[in-house]
């Protein structure tokens, strides 16, 4: 410890006041391992690239072979012996150049346009639809200006840098609560903004700093969660020192201030996404090659795939988890959590160096791929004939092929469920949860729309999640996109499962309430499935009432007509969102770059796995067939 102290006060990277106060935060306690992680993690130049490359060698790990290697030792002495070794002088060139799938593959690189240009930019040959509801060109640019000046007020500085976005900024809140926090969820509508409009610095110091706090110390009543957790979110704390000194601290919160002291399961998964997307977007993939990087994901792949008592494949994680986080009844095995899970497990596969210490990791991956999309396409899926099916299920089927194999009694079906679902098949979509004996039928949309972006579901499961959005779009966008979820939880459902929440009471908020930052997230869904026509739709509702309404966090109501009762007004992922949304409908390529086709190579390996156990022929065709499900 006294050694990496030395090491700061000598190194050229950050001031060192900022970095010392990490090390006072940690336990004394910590077993080897995850020291040696941490100032491993410390004797990094935040600023400069690791001058240790390795090369990519993607996609030679076999699959369907060998056991999980969850050991963050194994990691983290994998971290030292790579840190500790030879360093190579890097050819700037090699940047450019990627080695995907054993391709070369030119990495887009963002060039700024100039005003007059975007304007004429042309969205798969239909932006001219979002001018023609009656908004002025000069209004809409205004609107647009107005947002970034917003958003730009909104960056946090940790020692002269940019390092996030606080969640709200509203001057005349005067109880922001934790709102004056750099969330790690609410970041990334920001972050897409800035990478896409040319600025990366601010996203590869987030990056960086919340990879510092994974490692800090964290409790709860005496409890340390597991290695690997990234904070919800972060505050830049400043302390007097002598004189008229100031130091700068950074207080993350691992949900031991959170309401409800709720674990952040989400924030890790979007921190890979976001690697990925930065990647992407700058051409900059010396970052997610870096050494503490490359542990960062491994430490948060390893948390999530430990083994325990779960029979799924899925990630069990307890109410409050994501997005929404307060009890709404979303414990289990949630949707938007098994999504951004797949997202996550799709993102490290893709930028895992592979070695000898980690191929059993990228093969559990893959292994893990396949099953959870194997299950969620089988098992979450509902349109009318499935639903149909559910509710003439036989119960109580003891044997390895039952039909009902969740024991999901037919009562379940609730009538809202039967009068709402439409009568064609070409609409469905993914169910909010799955356990035994309880299938959550509410309509979750972050999940739905992230299994799209990410192909968690099949192509035609996700054209039907999208035609079911349209034909509802009074009940799922209504006056102002987009439903967190659908229905609301009402009288006695609302007592019990949300625990009597005034914040949470039906059209509001978390329960039925409509959130604006999901458009950033519907637009991209759009773009994937090829209908940038229904996103452009979405955004011109929103852009019409943003503004002036003072871009709140979410509205009430069945159709979302009012600003919500406790709404934050000037939320930073609103005005972030918005932002993305037109963004990527002006740059059609940098959006194709965020998210995932289909993958036959992970199909196959889940039909191999079933084969095994006799019950599926394994062969592409199989594969094949089975993305019509
Ligand atoms: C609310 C939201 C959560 C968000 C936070 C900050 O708690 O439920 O998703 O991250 O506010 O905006």
């Amino acid at each position: 410890m006294m050694n990496a102290k030395a090491f700061l006060e000598n190194s050229t990277m950050r001031p060192s006041k900022c970095l010392l106060r990490a090390f006072t935060r940690l336990s004394p306690s910590r077993d080897t391992a995850f020291q040696s992680h941490h100032s491993r993690c410390i004797n990094q130049n935040i600023n400069n690239q690791d001058p240790y490359r390795i090369t990519k060698l993607r996609n030679v790990v076999q699959f369907c072979t060998n056991t999980p290697s969850s050991v963050t030792t194994q990691v983290a002495s994998e971290a030292r012996n790579l840190s500790a070794s030879r360093t190579c002088t890097k050819d700037p060139t090699l940047d450019k150049i990627i080695s995907k799938n054993g391709l070369n593959v030119k990495p887009l690189t963002v060039e700024r346009l100039e005003e007059d240009e975007k304007d004429e930019e042309v969205v798969n040959g239909d932006v001219s639809n979002i001018d023609k509801d009656g908004l002025e060109n000069v209004r809409r640019k205004e609107i647009e200006e107005e947002a970034w000046r917003l958003l730009r007020q909104s960056v946090v500085t940790y020692c002269g840098s940019p390092v996030g976005t606080m969640a709200a900024n509203d001057p005349t809140d005067t109880a922001p609560l934790n709102y004056d926090q750099v969330f790690i969820r609410d970041f990334v509508p920001s972050a897409l903004a800035f990478l896409m409009k040319g600025e990366g610095e601010i996203v590869r110091n987030f990056l960086l700093y919340t990879l510092q706090l994974q490692s800090w110390e964290k409790t709860v009543d005496c409890y340390s969660p597991g290695q690997g957790l990234m904070p919800a979110s972060f505050k830049v704390r400043t302390s007097p020192l002598e004189e008229d000194k100031f130091e700068e601290v950074l207080d993350p919160d691992f949900g031991e201030s959170a309401i409800g002291r709720v674990a952040p399961v989400d924030s890790g998964l979007w921190w890979i996404i976001l690697l990925r997307a930065y990647g992407k977007i700058t051409g900059d993939y010396s970052l997610q090659e870096r050494v503490d990087v490359q542990t960062g994901i491994k430490m948060i792949a390893n948390l999530c795939l430990a083994d325990g008592f779960d029979m799924f494949p899925t990630l069990l994680v307890t109410d409050g988890s994501c997005m929404i986080d307060r009890r709404m009844g979303i414990h289990g095995h949630p949707l938007e959590i098994q999504a951004l899970f797949y997202s996550a497990l799709r993102s490290s596969r893709e930028m895992i160096t592979i070695n000898d210490s980690s191929k059993n990791l990228v093969r559990t991956i893959n292994n893990r791929l396949s099953a959870i999309s194997f299950h969620i396409r089988e098992n979450y899926w509902v349109d009318k004939g499935k639903i149909n099916e559910i509710y003439r299920y036989k119960t109580e089927e003891y044997s390895t092929d039952a039909t009902n194999k969740f024991n999901i009694y037919p009562d379940q079906v609730s009538p809202w469920l039967m009068d709402w679902i439409p009568e064609s098949h070409r609409c469905g979509f993914l169910v909010g949860n799955l356990q035994p004996a309880h299938m959550d039928f509410r309509f979750f949309t972050l999940g739905n729309l992230w299994s799209i972006i990410s192909s968690l579901g099949t192509p035609k499961q996700n054209q039907a999640i999208l035609n079911l959005i349209e034909e509802k779009w009074d009940d799922l966008i209504g006056h102002m996109p987009l439903k967190i979820c659908f229905p609301a939880l009402e009288s006695s459902e609302w007592h019990i499962i949300t625990g009597s929440d005034p914040k949470n009471t039906p059209w509001s908020y978390h329960n039925g309430g409509s959130w604006p930052t999901l458009l950033w997230q519907f637009t991209l869904a759009c773009m994937k499935m090829g209908r940038p026509e229904l996103a452009v739709k979405a955004v011109t509702l929103a852009e019409k009432r943003l503004q002036a309404d003072r871009w709140p966090e979410y509205y009430d109501t069945r159709y979302g007509k009012f600003i919500g009762k406790k709404s934050r007004l000037y939320q930073t992922w609103t005005i972030a969102g918005f932002l993305t949304a037109k963004q990527l409908l002006q740059n059609p390529e940098m959006a194709s770059s965020l998210f995932w086709e289909e993958d036959f190579e992970l199909l196959e390996t889940c039909v191999c796995v079933l084969t095994k156990s006799g019950r599926k022929s394994c062969s592409r065709a199989a594969a094949k067939s089975q993305i019509l499900i």
